[in-house]
């Protein structure tokens, strides 16, 4: 078991209830960078109280080595190293292995993650008469949560999360099967044949290949797609503990196995405030019409008594430009100038919104900025991907990062099942009616 760095400020803090005027002393937990937490976990033993942190705005659930944020200065790294570096230098493969074993591979270990995952990537064959079952208009996230979930019928070898060996076989599985699963959620509703995966491809233009080669042509590797492909992969990769992470966390924590918690992950990652905001923006985009449209939809943005948000817009934690959004940005503009595409009107409208949101007052003062999927459903759209499938290859690159942090929790020794208490504000205690005397 790997032992834990924070280190611990004995009685740092004090906590007073002035009704009674009694303090308590709080520990405070010190990481290597980032903000101190206080150490409430004996707080209800001591105090009688709980809490109060709906959408845990201010909790932190774990302590955790993979990936740090800091949002008000826009830093994302992943074991230390900044993501715009990985995402120029590396390739998502050498990401996995860094995000899963904590440091960069040398050539020979990269070389053997890289077979063990090559050799991976094949599924079951009887996965591919469970996708049948599905209706073809089914959405590809649908079936991938349906698919994910059952892939503990299908390997029970690696379901015994006591077992460092089917830990490291799950993990294994899932990171490489997830581009065959997706490739093969999309061909289905296409009514396309399924694609084997090939070992002679990288990861990224294999997953190309997957889904868009035909078996009556030849299919040619598009280098700059796979490049790009590879770097979303990259900046999707791990992003702490957001609500899907958290989910996968959660869900693990009570012994379930690994398949089941990510596809718990994906069925969180699926909503709009999450992972399915880059296929938000594009419906918004379409919902818009047109670049004059823009002004009245910043409009209704901003109108308090009106539901609508700017979609790809705002983060939780970052209060300065996304990190990802930055790279994003400019792989957006690498992309089109590549594909040599002018004159789009989708992204006209994309182009723009981003201009006058970026001067408005109310985006400028609530510090929304736009994030990673406001570009990266941008450069998929230019990549000819279906916008149905934006939230999917968002779930094969996030894959790694939930990899990584279930196993952190298995391997943790303070870990806990997750249960949360809550404010209860509903009846007292009532005598059950029987039916006939009820009004
Ligand atoms: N458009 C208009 N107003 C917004 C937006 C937006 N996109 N985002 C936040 N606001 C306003 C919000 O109304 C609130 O105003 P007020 O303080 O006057 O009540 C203020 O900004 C703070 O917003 P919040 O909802 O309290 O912030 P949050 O941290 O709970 O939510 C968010 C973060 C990402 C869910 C939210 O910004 C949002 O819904 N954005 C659009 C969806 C989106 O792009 N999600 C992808 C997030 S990045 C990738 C990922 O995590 O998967």
């Amino acid at each position: 078991m790997p032992e834990k760095m924070h280190s611990t400020e004995k009685a740092a803090f004090t906590l007073t209830d002035n009704r009674s005027g009694t303090s308590y002393d709080l520990d405070v937990l010190k990481g290597s960078t980032g903000p101190d937490v206080i150490d409430v976990r004996k707080l209800y033993a001591d105090t009688g109280h709980f809490t109060y942190d709906p959408g845990f705005t201010s909790t932190g659930s774990c302590e955790s080595d993979i990936t740090f944020i800091d949002g008000e200065e826009g830093i994302l790294r992943y074991r230390g190293y900044p993501i715009d570096q990985l995402a120029e230098h590396s390739h998502f493969l050498e990401v996995c292995y860094l995000l899963v074993y904590g440091e960069l591979p040398n050539a020979d270990d990269m070389e053997k993650f890289e077979t063990r995952i090559t050799y991976h990537t094949m599924l079951h064959e009887q996965i591919n008469y469970f996708f049948r079952g599905f209706r073809r208009d089914s959405h590809p996230m649908a079936i991938m949560n349906g698919v994910i979930g059952a892939l503990s019928a299908f390997y029970h070898d690696s379901t015994d999360i006591a077992d460092p060996v089917h830990r490291f076989i799950a993990s294994t599985r899932m990171i490489a099967k997830m581009p065959t699963i997706a490739a093969t959620a999309y061909r289905y509703s296409l009514g396309m044949p399924f694609t084997y995966p090939r070992n002679d491809l990288n990861f990224s233009e294999n997953l190309l290949y997957m889904m868009f080669s035909n078996p009556c042509e030849e299919y040619k590797v598009n280098k700059i797609l796979a490049r790009a492909m590879d770097r979303i992969l990259i900046l999707h990769a791990d992003h702490e503990q957001n609500a899907s992470t958290s989910t996968v966390r959660i869900s693990g924590s009570s012994g379930a196995n690994p398949f089941a918690c990510i596809a718990a992950g994906i069925a969180s990652l699926w909503g709009p405030a999450h992972g399915g905001a880059n296929e938000a923006v594009l419906t918004m985009l379409e919902e818009i019409g047109s670049v004059d449209n823009i002004p009245d939809y910043i409009a209704k943005a901003k109108d308090k008594n009106d539901p609508f948000r700017l979609m790809g817009f705002g983060h939780r934690v970052y209060k300065n430009f996304d990190p990802r959004a930055k790279v994003m940005r400019q792989t957006a503009h690498e992309v089109l100038g590549d594909l040599n595409i002018k004159d789009d009107p989708m992204l006209d409208m994309a182009m723009e919104l981003e201009r006058i949101a970026l001067e408005d007052d109310y985006f400028v003062e609530k510090k929304l900025y736009p994030n990673v999927d406001f570009y990266s459903g941008i450069i998929f759209k230019a990549m000819g991907i279906p916008t149905s499938m934006f939230t999917v290859l968002f779930a094969v690159a996030r894959t790694v990062g939930w990899v990584a942090q279930w196993n952190e929790m298995i391997e943790d020794p303070t870990q806990k099942i997750g249960r949360p208490r809550q404010l209860y504000t509903g009846s007292l205690e009532r005598n059950y009616l029987d039916v006939t005397k009820r009004k």
